[in-house]
């Protein structure tokens, strides 16, 4: 969360920056800032609210040394004087963050005991202070800094009297490219669409300064080193909405597509035969994720532990972290993440390394940190995400953990049923506008199903509830009636997910309980079971492997929590205090 952009270039910088904070307001959007360099001063814009508030004064304000920020507030309310970037006290020095400080409030209280006034609610501005008032140069201010902060940081400083710009970063990303305007430091590569052929991924404990359209790296101990760029190639920057009135609309448009490319890529072997080795030996399988990441992973640790015959599990990482886990050489790690950057999936990983433990990721961002982390990783190829629900990379997430699993099972398997799924995902992209009526005028709604569709029953939930704010509880179809049921009064929508035909007469029986309490039925089922008791009915394609006839399921529910959002006014894109990356723990 939070995204940083910063740039020595031309006079045009402070527009340039503005560009970049466009690109990464997916990050944040609580509030936006510019520090910029003019006339040996450091002049600061900033706004509550949305990028664009800063458009006029980007396009206005020449300056050639800017850093800028786009905010998902973590300490103190989205207001202008917690928005970065921070001006130090002494006006010599501006800073933005992205990351948090966990032991911001001991290094306050020793700046206020100093008579160093802080004057925002924010960790940030207590480690601007920090630099501020520590000796020598702009790069031993910040190395002293990072010796006494603890937490996540990406850190952007300005410097008035070197007129250059450092940085350093633990946990947070930060790339730095030599882009056509000038050099950029930046949250992600994304800012470097069009501009650069290569970037830079900071390294931890480095330290970065760009000055005189230079830019020089430093290890830990300000020794000078010499980076290796990476090229930037077929990297997927697709932000345009091509037509869609919503990023998320065109991404639920996209599945049918993505489908078919991961099955075009995954069916040449190439990808899956690296990972043969990773099972050896392997006696317990962990699937770790976050949000929809962790659904996928709930999929994935149902068909591995199908297939394999491994004890596996899924779960989520903020907790497994701190669950003193039983983690051996033998273990192995699967982490699943759209953005390869969630700092909680992150922290699980570090963990299965400091083990000697082995580590697959399942990522769509193939630059990202948790890619470089992982022993092998697996793309999902989604494409550029840039809704804030994830809708097409959870498909390509569980769709690859299936193929995954059958590829362990048997090397030569046919894609045969996979290749359909593409062609009948088409049929998907679509909700009744009853089914939007009656959703949209309550409050509450339950989504329901047994095996795999209790986890699309836990994903359809999560949807409505992060993008049209309707309390919603995805369950698992035979524990309702363990205490969750009371909550059905008349006209309750509840979704039953049905698509296992071993599971539907309990399916089934646990929808003629909540009907009998005066539910509305929305029933989601293939089009070939003959089932009675519904007010509405969602028919989806026939297969034969359950789990690719449960995978489908999800896409006329993205459908409905996009059209229920819009419906009641909302921004699908931009739910509130969200962000599409979830950089801090
Ligand atoms: O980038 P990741 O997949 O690691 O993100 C994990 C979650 O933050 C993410 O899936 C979140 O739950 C989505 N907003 C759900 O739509």
């Amino acid at each position: 969360m939070c995204g940083i952009a910063c740039l020595v270039g031309n006079k045009e910088a402070t527009k340039h920056c503005f560009d970049a904070l466009e690109k990464l307001e997916y990050r944040g959007y609580d509030s936006a800032g510019i520090a910029c360099l003019i006339n040996d001063s450091i002049i600061i814009h900033k706004k509550q609210g949305r990028v664009d508030n800063l458009k006029e004064f980007a396009q206005n304000t020449k300056s050639n040394v800017v850093i800028s920020h786009t905010r998902w507030a973590t300490h103190g309310e989205p207001n202008e004087v917690n928005a970065h970037p921070h001006m130090s006290q002494n006006g010599n020095f501006a800073l933005v963050h992205n990351g948090i400080i966990e032991n911001f409030k001991e290094i306050k209280q020793e700046l206020l005991d100093k008579g160093i006034n802080i004057v925002s609610q924010t960790d940030s501005e207590v480690a601007l202070e920090l630099i501020a008032n520590a000796c020598g140069s702009i790069l031993e201010r910040l190395k002293f800094a990072t010796k006494r902060l603890k937490g996540s940081y990406a850190f952007g400083v300005l410097d008035k009297k070197s007129k250059s710009i450092v940085g350093v970063r633990k946990s947070s990303p930060l790339y730095v490219a030599k882009t056509k305007h000038g050099i950029m430091l930046a949250s992600d590569i994304i800012c470097f669409k069009g501009i650069a052929k290569s970037y830079y991924l900071i390294e931890e404990g480095q330290f970065i300064q760009i000055k005189n359209k230079r830019v020089i790296i430093y290890d830990n101990e300000l020794k000078v080193i010499t980076p290796k760029f990476t090229k930037i190639e077929e990297l997927e920057f697709d932000f345009c909405k091509q037509g869609f009135e919503y990023h998320m609309e065109k991404e639920i448009n996209e599945v049918p597509y993505v489908i078919e490319k991961v099955v075009n890529e995954y069916s040449d072997r190439h990808l899956l035969s690296q990972i043969k080795n990773l099972f050896e030996n392997v006696q317990n399988i962990v699937l770790i994720g976050c949000g929809t990441a962790y659904h996928a992973c709930c999929f994935g640790a149902k068909v591995l532990s199908n297939t394999l015959g491994i004890n596996t599990n899924a779960y989520i990482a903020s907790e497994y972290k701190y669950s003193n886990p039983i983690i051996t050489r033998n273990t192995l790690g699967i982490f699943v993440s759209q953005s390869g950057e969630t700092a909680d999936t992150l922290g699980c990983v570090k963990l299965f390394k400091e083990k000697g433990a082995k580590t697959l990721s399942v990522t769509n961002v193939i630059h990202s940190a948790l890619v470089k982390m992982c022993d092998i990783s697996l793309p999902v190829f989604a494409g550029a995400e840039i809704g804030v629900a994830s809708t097409k990379a959870y498909v390509a997430q569980v769709l690859v953990l299936h193929i995954l699993a059958r590829y362990l099972k048997d090397s030569n398997f046919k894609f045969e049923e996979e290749l359909e799924l593409s062609k009948k995902a088409k049929e998907m992209i679509y909700i009744q506008d009853e089914i939007v009526a009656l959703v949209k005028s309550k409050s509450k709604v339950f989504y329901i199903g047994r095996g795999f569709d209790s986890i699309t029953a836990q994903e359809g939930a999560l949807k409505i509830k992060e993008i049209a704010y309707i309390s919603a509880e995805g369950y698992p179809a035979g524990e309702l009636k363990h205490g969750t049921i009371a909550l059905i009064e008349k006209d309750t929508p509840v979704i039953v997910f049905a698509t296992s035909k071993r599971l539907l007469e309990k399916t089934m029986s646990a929808c003629e309980e909540v009907r009998s309490r005066g539910a509305k039925i929305i029933l989601v089922c293939p089009k070939s079971y003959f089932v009675a008791g519904y007010d509405f009915k969602i028919e989806i394609p026939d297969f034969e492997s359950e789990e690719l006839q449960s995978i489908l399921s999800i896409i006329p529910l993205q459908m409905l929590a996009y059209r229920v959002s819009k419906e009641l006014g909302y921004n699908p894109d931009k739910p509130r205090n969200l962000a599409k990356s979830v950089t801090v723990e």
